[in-house]
């Protein structure tokens, strides 16, 4: 049995790497940038940096800033639009997972014609993207600065979707996220932990994944609680930056499972932010998943700071994860579905979608509707 690993592009890491832009888009012989960003970005300063570093180098800088949360075929579009318009030979995307998809989606349409819903499908399909795309992240999550994966809302088929690209560098700046309020910072992080774990238990886990996963839970799980906590403090900034970072590289290739289907079908239905629906989805998938993989639920415990036997069953090891996963919630100031204003009849209602979901198919647990009513109940019940 064989498996693939792989890393899409370089990343630039550190405080400041920023002002590398300009340089490695100089290196590219590129001569007009789309930069994409939403509001939260340019109020920072950010995109003014961004864009003065471009520009420093002489080239010439365009913005689309219609990024929106769960950003749809049609923001898409959009920015697609002006990209054509303005002839752009490069795509930059800054932000968070909203931004950063967007702009690997936009660059599918400097390649290819026609609109963003030929290309975001219920299946994923690769486009072989020609534009370069450069991500630079702001907060310390989503991890698609390291991912081919771009994630798109479909309102016409009440679904998120995705597309796979080619990308070119990561610019992770950890002095980006300084500025990231308490809530942001512990959902994103929180989203992180989800895709180290999912990517590890899913069905195609690989070496790489696994070791990158680890290291990633373990950074998380002595970082996140300072980083919300201390907001200006860049150890804990730099330590989430690069969980994040690894986190997106372990699921580039097993993707990650029923966790995200709980997740999207929480974001299409009530529009909670994306990280906290997965913070609150990932303690039941772990349970789920733990009997089919004691080991690797024996490494995440660890990792996650739990003191271990070494006789416990994968049962137990997945309830001592849920239940670790859980703390770190109360620290952070996650609140329960309840407190979010969702019955209980209401998230029980979306197992057709968490079954239809293609994410669902990478859990080594089938997802059946029973058992998607089950893992459902459980997340609203057990937190
Ligand atoms: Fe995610």
């Amino acid at each position: 049995m064989y498996t693939q690993f792989s890393q899409p592009c370089p990343v630039i890491f550190g405080r400041g790497a920023i002002a590398a832009l300009g340089e490695k888009i100089a290196e590219l012989g590129c001569k007009k940038v789309l930069c994409v960003y939403e509001s939260g970005v340019e109020k920072a300063g950010i995109a003014a940096r961004a864009i003065k570093s471009i520009r420093d180098k002489g080239i010439d800088v365009v913005s689309f800033t219609g990024v929106v949360p769960d950003p749809t075929t049609d923001v898409v579009d959009e920015g697609g639009a002006v990209a054509r318009k303005e002839n752009a030979d490069c795509i930059v995307g800054i932000g968070g997972g909203s931004s950063m998809d967007t702009a690997k989606a936009i660059s599918i349409l400097l390649t290819k014609p026609g609109q963003a819903k030929d290309y975001i499908l219920a299946a994923p399909i690769f486009i072989d993207t020609k534009t370069p795309v450069i991500l630079v992240p702001t907060t310390s999550g989503t991890g698609s600065e390291v991912t081919k994966v771009a994630v798109i809302t479909r309102p016409d088929a009440n679904a998120k979707w995705s597309v796979f690209v080619n990308t070119t560098y990561a610019i992770v700046d950890p002095e980006l996220t300084l500025t990231l309020p308490r809530s942001l910072t512990a959902t994103t992080g929180m989203d992180a932990l989800s895709h180290a774990m999912e990517a590890m238990t899913g069905k195609y886990p690989n070496p790489h994944s696994d070791l990158v996963g680890e290291a990633a839970i373990r950074k998380i799980a002595n970082n996140l609680e300072t980083a919300c906590n201390e907001p200006e403090n860049i150890e804990a900034r730099s330590e989430m930056a690069l969980a994040a970072t690894y986190a997106g590289l372990a699921f580039n290739d097993p993707i990650t499972h029923v966790g995200h289907s709980i997740a999207d079908a929480l974001s299409c239905r009530f529009h909670t932010p994306h990280g906290y629906n997965c913070a609150v989805a990932l303690p039941a998938a772990m349970r789920l998943v733990a009997p089919t993989l004691p080991e690797k639920m024996g490494v995440i415990a660890a990792a996650m700071g739990a003191e271990l036997k070494g006789s416990e069953t994968g049962e137990e090891l997945g309830t001592i994860v849920a239940e670790k996963i859980r703390e770190l919630m109360r620290k952070i100031d996650i609140a329960p579905l309840s407190q979010m204003g969702y019955s209980r009849e209401d998230v029980l209602a979306l197992a057709p979608e968490v079954v239809s979901n293609h994410l669902s198919s990478y859990c080594p647990v089938p997802i059946t509707e029973d058992v998607a009513r089950n893992l459902l109940a459980e997340v609203y019940d057990a937190y």
